[in-house]
């Protein structure tokens, strides 16, 4: 008998977290690494966060609370949804998890049964296919490719779907590709969802804060209210408040997916931690400036990566729309090979060979289901972008 269950052989650890973790190694034997692989703002958490969070503690709230989250959240998640969204829920239709990733896995194991499908854009955020395939369900991919600015269009999505779609997963500004969706787009993906009922929609927002120059965050419920009663709107304050590790995400949709949700969680893990919950209060209620001042900083990083990549031989670089991502494609680096003396097969020989010899580290595109591209996470010093991108550029300019 085996020990290890069917299940577990169907999923894979995390590329994006392996190659952290490689480049953590290297540094760690002397190498000079510029990490480009984690996903999180390089920034502190605010202060006025952290004192909550002091002041929590200090009051003893260091207790189990309410499975999915202590009512004072719960309100602040509903102002921020009003403020922000457009978005009616009242707190019994909040659920608050350790991270967005929780959430977003507690939903699908609540929902999924063998056989149902999953409809995802590639280029993904990686954990979404494991996620469904640990949950019992089957992911069902569907592509945008550069051309469309890394989304896919209506006719795509209406042409995946099956009487056995049970959920879309929507995501947008994206990881890994920075994209996001207009108002006109994302109208014309929900008209294609208002046709199908049995389908319901996983709006991931973790990156709803961070989008550039005129462009404006909307998200399906706020788009097509029909879709209101089947729509989960996720969202967390990870990314928007530099909160990475304090471990708080959370949900607004239908009081009963949010019940089994909460039922999920209460078997598994139970609440997220006490003083976290009272950090993001803090985070959701306080002073908004920090949104504003990172939002600059990683316009301005962008601008400069993409500027940079764009001067790198056989690497094609869109301008996105958002997050702290950029995904070029290296289309025109495919069969060289480089002054090492490695020969660039596919994106994941580029990423391996780039770290070797410059000590770049950024997570091939095969990880996020479109290749041949990589990914580089710009949350990190102008100073060590800059470097970055002149080590890759002298890589590039070394394929013979
Ligand atoms: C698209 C996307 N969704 C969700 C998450 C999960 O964030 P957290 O669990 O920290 O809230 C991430 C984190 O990288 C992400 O990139």
């Amino acid at each position: 008998m085996a020990f290890l269950s069917d299940t577990l052989a169907r999923v894979k650890p995390s590329p994006t977290i392996a190659v952290t973790n490689k480049a953590r190694e290297l540094k760690e034997a002397g190498r000079d690494v510029i990490g480009l692989g984690a996903g999180e703002p390089d920034f502190d958490t605010p202060d006025n966060i952290k004192a909550a969070a002091i002041a929590a503690i200090n009051s003893g709230k260091t207790k189990y609370t309410a499975v999915d989250g202590i009512p004072e959240l719960k309100k602040a998640i509903c102002a921020k949804f009003e403020r922000e969204n457009g978005l009616k829920y009242s707190p019994s239709q909040i659920t608050v998890g350790s991270g967005g990733k929780q959430v977003l896995y507690n939903a699908l194991v609540a929902t999924l049964n063998p056989g149902d499908e999953v409809i995802i854009p590639a280029p993904y955020w990686v954990s979404y296919p494991d996620m469904v395939l640990l949950a019992g369900g089957t992911p069902v991919f569907v592509t945008g490719p550069m051309e469309t600015g890394y989304k896919i269009t209506a006719e795509q999505l209406e042409a995946a779907i099956t009487p056995k779609t049970k959920w879309f997963i929507f995501n947008s500004p994206s990881n890994p590709s920075g994209a996001g969706y207009s108002h006109d787009e994302l109208k014309a993906l929900t008209d294609v969802l208002m046709r199908h009922p049995q389908v319901w929609i996983m709006s991931d927002d973790m990156y709803e804060h961070l989008v550039f120059g005129d462009f404006k965050f909307v998200t399906p419920a706020q788009v097509e209210p029909g879709l209101y009663d089947r729509t989960l709107t996720c969202n967390g304050v990870s990314k928007a408040y530099a909160m990475t590790g304090w471990r708080i995400g959370y949900a607004g949709g239908p009081e009963a997916l949010i019940k089994a949700i909460g039922k999920v969680q209460s078997q598994s893990t139970s609440n997220p931690c006490s003083v976290s919950q009272c950090a993001a209060v803090e985070a959701l209620n306080g002073p908004q400036d920090y949104i504003r001042d990172s939002r600059v900083a990683f316009e301005r990083r962008r601008d400069l990566v993409v500027k940079a990549l764009n001067e790198c031989p056989g690497i094609n670089c869109p301008t996105p729309e958002g997050a702290f991502y950029v995904y070029p494609s290296i289309a025109g680096c495919i069969g060289k090979t480089s002054a090492g003396g490695a020969v660039i097969a596919d994106d994941e020989a580029f990423a391996s060979a780039l770290l070797e010899e410059t000590g770049v580290a950024v997570v091939f595109g095969s990880a996020f289901g479109l290749s041949p591209n990589f990914r580089v996470s710009y949350a990190t010093s102008d100073a060590q972008l800059t470097e970055a991108c002149a080590r890759i550029k002298t890589f590039c300019e070394g394929l013979k």
